[in-house]
């Protein structure tokens, strides 16, 4: 592949134009209002995959958004590997702190990107890194680099659940028989230190009710005398988590597998600087569960956090009323081998169970997924790791990672196949947030690195 650097340097501007193009379209799965283009955007998914020599390309419906399959079957005695991405995105909200539009893609600099960054929602999650995949698919296939058979699978409703995703595939499991699944949906540590993730956490979210009164009451004339809803749910929430910041809910930890001692030194060798972890975020101390680092706490330990919590008057000035609700949601990260449908019903009842009778309260079930780990000793993670080191020249450590994509685990209970993830973002590019980028340094890194990946992978194959 001695022509992949100059490949990626003739087309880089090109490339760049064309990932704009996709990156304008406003696909956000979580609001009705932009179906339109989010149904666009499949189809000019749809379109690259066959400009870039896919073949047996569908836009397959679903009672959600479709899922986009292709393949390029090169011979059927090589094996395949199957590439997953999302083309959908995050909404953009909060827009005012946003310092260009989310949907007019920027390049700037930055101090963590000094030779520039690409601004716009889905930079990074997930569109950025699936075109990584999809032009280096195209280079393999136009320069005769191509070591095996290539599937696609593309959806469209990740950031809202992957609701359709189990269904399809579990009613196309010839279709996407495959050897491995490949993924670029994560990041690396720092662009000096390069990882592969081996872990995903679980996810278990929630949405809580507490009714009090019938009506919004005076505030004056009722206050002091009747429960007030957020002054309950504030309690009850606060009362989830001890003083070493465990979550209290009897059972939570039952089914979490403790890391070995060797597994714990793992994450300790990992370089990783505080000062600059915080200052990142402009904290002045760092909390969590006691007796674990950050690394630990932010990988593999469970969370529960709230996401959002709202109820009574929130407008302008100051309106004098005791509400009658009060709302929160809650996510529950969750860890080898707790089940998220156990741990959401574990919560749902401890919840219901320490409310005051002067209040109601409803649990409501939002998406979840179960973790996923890999082990390092599977030819994925190894034609992985020489492909980092061939592009970054060193050896990539393995870690786990905090965030989620629940179609992992369910990869490998449906289809019984091992997920590679082979992810190029920064926890700094602001994903889900305003600002979100991807590093023009990390885009082209990976779309070098995917390729080599192929290479290796095959040639592991090989020698079976
Ligand atoms: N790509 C992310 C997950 C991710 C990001 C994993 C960075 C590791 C590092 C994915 O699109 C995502 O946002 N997942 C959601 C869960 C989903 C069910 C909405 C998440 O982790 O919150
Ligand atoms: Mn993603
Ligand atoms: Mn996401």
């Amino acid at each position: 592949m001695k022509d992949l650097k100059d490949y990626i340097e003739k087309n880089n501007k090109i490339i760049i134009n064309e990932l704009f193009d996709l990156l304008k379209l406003k696909s956000i799965s979580a609001d009705p209002k932009y179906k339109n283009q989010v149904l666009k955007t499949a189809e000019l998914i749809s379109k690259i995959l066959s400009q870039a020599g896919a073949e047996n390309i569908e836009i397959c419906p679903t009672p959600g958004y479709p899922i986009i399959y292709a393949d390029k079957i090169i011979d059927k005695k090589l094996p395949t590997v199957l590439v997953y991405g999302h083309y959908d995105v995050q909404p953009p909200d909060p827009l005012n702190l946003w310092d260009s539009d989310p949907f007019d893609p920027v390049i700037k600099k930055t101090k963590l990107h000094p030779n520039g960054a690409i601004f716009a929602r889905g930079a990074c999650d997930d569109k950025g890194q699936l075109f990584m995949q999809l032009k280096a698919f195209e280079y393999m296939l136009k320069t005769n680099n191509l070591p095996c058979n290539v599937k696609f699978m593309i959806e469209g409703e990740e950031e809202v659940g992957s609701n359709s995703l189990e269904e399809f595939v579990f009613n196309n499991k010839s279709k996407l028989k495959a050897d491995k699944i490949l993924i670029s949906d994560t990041g690396i540590l720092s662009n000096d230190i390069p990882t592969v993730t081996i872990g995903l956490r679980g996810l278990s979210y929630v949405e809580v009710e507490v009714t009090g009164p019938n009506r919004d009451l005076h505030s004056g004339i009722y206050g002091g005398a009747v429960a007030n809803p957020i002054n309950i749910l504030s309690n009850m929430i606060s009362s989830l988590h001890d003083e070493n910041k465990k979550i209290k809910i009897p059972g939570f930890y039952d089914d979490v597998i403790e890391l070995s001692d060797t597994e714990r030194k793992e994450i300790m060798k990992i370089p990783f600087d505080i000062n600059e972890y915080k200052s990142h975020l402009d904290i002045e101390e760092i909390e969590g569960e006691s007796g674990f680092t950050t690394l630990e706490r932010n990988s593999v330990r469970p969370t529960l956090d709230v996401n959002g919590i709202w109820g009574g008057y929130t407008g302008e000035g100051a309106k004098t009323v005791i509400p009658s609700k009060a709302y929160a949601k809650i996510s529950m990260r969750l860890v080898p081998n707790q089940e998220h449908k156990k741990i959401t019903q574990i919560f749902s009842n401890y919840f219901k169970s320490i409310a005051p009778k002067s209040v109601k309260v409803n649990v409501k079930e939002h998406h979840g997924g179960m973790p996923y780990i890999s082990p390092t000793d599977d030819k994925g993670y190894i034609a992985a790791s020489l492909a980092i080191k061939k592009t970054f020249g060193i050896d990539p450590i393995p870690l786990r990672t905090g965030g989620s994509i629940p179609i992992v685990a369910l990869f490998e209970k449906q289809l019984n196949i091992k997920s590679i993830l082979l992810g190029f973002g920064l926890d700094s590019d602001a994903i889900h947030s305003p600002n979100e980028h991807f590093g023009l340094f990390n885009f082209f890194k990976g779309l070098e690195t995917i390729p080599w990946f192929f290479k290796y992978y095959a040639d592991l194959m090989k020698n079976k």
